[in-house]
C-alpha cells in the first residue's frame, strides 16, 4: 500500500538507454505499465562528422544530435544508462582472497592491480562477487573486475550531460547485452551461449553459461575491417565499401558462386572474396576464445551463438557462422517480447539496438 502510494507521488525512475557507437547512436526507452513493458521510442542516429574531426568536436556533435532527438520525440527521461567496451575496458574473472566487504572495498585496487593492464590510477575499478569457494584449503571469492580507463568514462558521461540527461549507470555492452537476451528469454538455457555484438569498430564477445558470464573479450575485426578489406579488392573508397558490404553478401554454394560468374557481377565476387578474408579471422579469434573457455574444464561446450550489431545483417553471415562453428546462429531482435509493436523499426536497425535495449531495462535496483 506504502509502495503503491510512494510510487504514485514519485513515479518509478526510467531509464533511457544510449549506447554511443563509433558509428551511431542507439537509443531505447520503455514505459511499465501493470508490470509490462511498452516501448516508447527507439532511435537510430548515424553519424555524418568527417572521419578527422578531432575528438572534442564529435563529442559536441553527438550531444546535440541526441538532445535534439530528445526534444523532438518529447521525450521527458532524465536518468540515463550508458555502456563502454574497447581496448580502455578489461573484464577479468578472478579468485580473490575471501574478504568482508568492507575491506574489500579499502583494498580491491591492490587485488585487481596484477589483473589489470593499465595503471589502476587511470581507471575506474568496480567489481562482483559472484560466489564463495574453496582453494587449495583457502576460502576465496569468485570475483568479476571491471576497469574502464577513467578518460572513456568521462567522455561517455560528458557527451550525456551535455545532452540535458543524468547518467546514473555505466555498463560493459556485453553485459548489456546478456541483459536484454535474459529478459527475452527467460527460459534457462542447459548449455553455454556465445554473443558476439559485431559493431563498426570492434567485436563485443561472450561466453554465458546458465546466466553466469564466464568470458568476456573484444576483438578489433568489425564493419570497418571489412570495409577495408572491400576496398583493396575493388578499389572503391570507403563508402562505397560500405555501401557494396550492405548489398552484397558472403557467396557460400556453389550455384552461389555460378550465378554471380553467369552475372559477371564482378563486384559480387570481389566483396565476397574480401570478406570470407575477415570472416575467416573473426572466426579464428572467437575460436581462441571458446578454447580459453574450454580450457577451463567445463561440461558444456557452445550450444549456439546469438548475433547482435549492424554486422549481424551482412547477408549469409548466419550460414557462414553457423557451418564454421557447427552450431545454430541466431540473429536477436532485441524487442521481440513487444508482440509486434517493433514492427516499424526497419529489420536491418533492430540488432543494433540490442545494447541500447538491455541498457533500457536496467532498473532502479541495479543502480541505487
Ligand atoms: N544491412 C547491413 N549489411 C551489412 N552491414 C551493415 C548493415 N547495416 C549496418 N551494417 C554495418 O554495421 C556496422 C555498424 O554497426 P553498429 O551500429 O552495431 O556499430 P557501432 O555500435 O556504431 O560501432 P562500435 O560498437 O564498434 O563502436 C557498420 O560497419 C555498418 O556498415
Ligand atoms: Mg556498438
Amino acid at each position: 500500500m506504502l509502495s503503491n502510494l510512494l510510487s504514485s507521488v514519485f513515479p518509478q525512475k526510467q531509464i533511457i538507454g544510449i549506447d554511443i557507437g563509433s558509428s551511431s547512436v542507439k537509443i531505447a526507452c520503455f514505459l511499465e505499465e501493470k508490470k509490462k513493458l511498452f516501448l516508447k521510442e527507439w532511435g537510430h542516429i548515424p553519424f555524418n562528422f568527417k572521419p578527422d574531426t578531432p575528438p572534442d568536436e564529435r563529442k559536441a556533435l553527438i550531444s546535440r544530435e541526441i538532445k535534439n532527438f530528445l526534444k523532438k520525440r518529447q521525450i521527458q527521461f532524465r536518468y540515463a544508462a550508458t555502456a563502454v567496451s574497447g581496448n580502455s575496458v578489461i573484464v577479468r574473472y578472478v579468485k580473490l582472497p575471501k574478504l568482508a566487504k568492507k575491506q574489500l572495498d579499502l583494498t580491491i585496487a591492490v587485488e585487481a592491480e596484477p589483473f589489470i593492464p593499465f595503471d589502476i590510477k587511470d581507471v575506474n575499478l568496480t567489481y562482483h562477487i559472484l560466489s564463495d569457494i574453496m582453494e587449495e584449503g583457502q576460502p576465496k571469492m569468485e570475483t568479476v573486475l571491471v576497469a574502464a580507463k577513467k578518460e572513456l568514462v568521462k567522455d561517455k558521461l560528458e557527451i550525456l550531460s551535455e545532452a540535458g540527461l543524468e547518467p546514473v549507470l555505466i555498463d560493459v555492452d556485453s553485459f548489456a547485452l546478456e541483459n536484454i537476451y535474459s529478459y527475452v528469454h527467460p527460459e534457462a538455457e542447459s548449455s553455454a551461449v556465445l554473443f558476439l555484438n559485431i559493431g563498426h569498430r570492434v567485436t563485443n564477445l561472450s561466453i554465458v553459461f546458465q546466466g553466469v558470464t564466464k568470458v568476456v573479450r573484444d576483438i578489433f575485426i568489425a564493419g570497418v575491417t571489412f570495409d577495408k578489406a572491400i576496398n583493396k579488392i575493388l578499389k572503391s573508397d570507403l563508402a562505397q565499401a560500405e555501401a557494396l558490404k550492405k548489398s552484397k553478401a558472403v557467396l557460400l554454394t556453389t550455384e552461389e558462386k555460378e550465378a554471380a560468374i553467369e552475372q559477371y557481377d564482378r563486384e559480387g565476387i570481389g566483396v565476397s572474396k574480401a570478406i570470407t578474408g575477415v570472416l575467416k579471422d573473426l572466426h579464428n579469434e572467437v575460436s581462441r576464445s571458446i578454447d580459453f573457455y574450454l580450457s577451463q574444464g567445463v561440461e558444456h561446450s557452445i550450444s549456439k551463438i546469438i548475433l547482435t550489431g549492424g554486422m549481424a545483417n551482412l547477408g549469409n553471415i548466419t550460414k557462414f557462422l553457423s557451418n564454421e562453428f557447427k552450431v545454430p546462429v541466431e540473429i536477436l531482435n532485441p524487442f521481440s517480447f513487444l508482440n509486434g509493436a517493433e514492427k516499424n523499426i526497419p529489420k536491418d536497425v533492430l540488432p543494433s539496438l540490442a545494447v541500447a535495449a538491455g541498457l533500457a531495462i536496467r532498473k532502479m535496483r541495479d543502480w541505487e
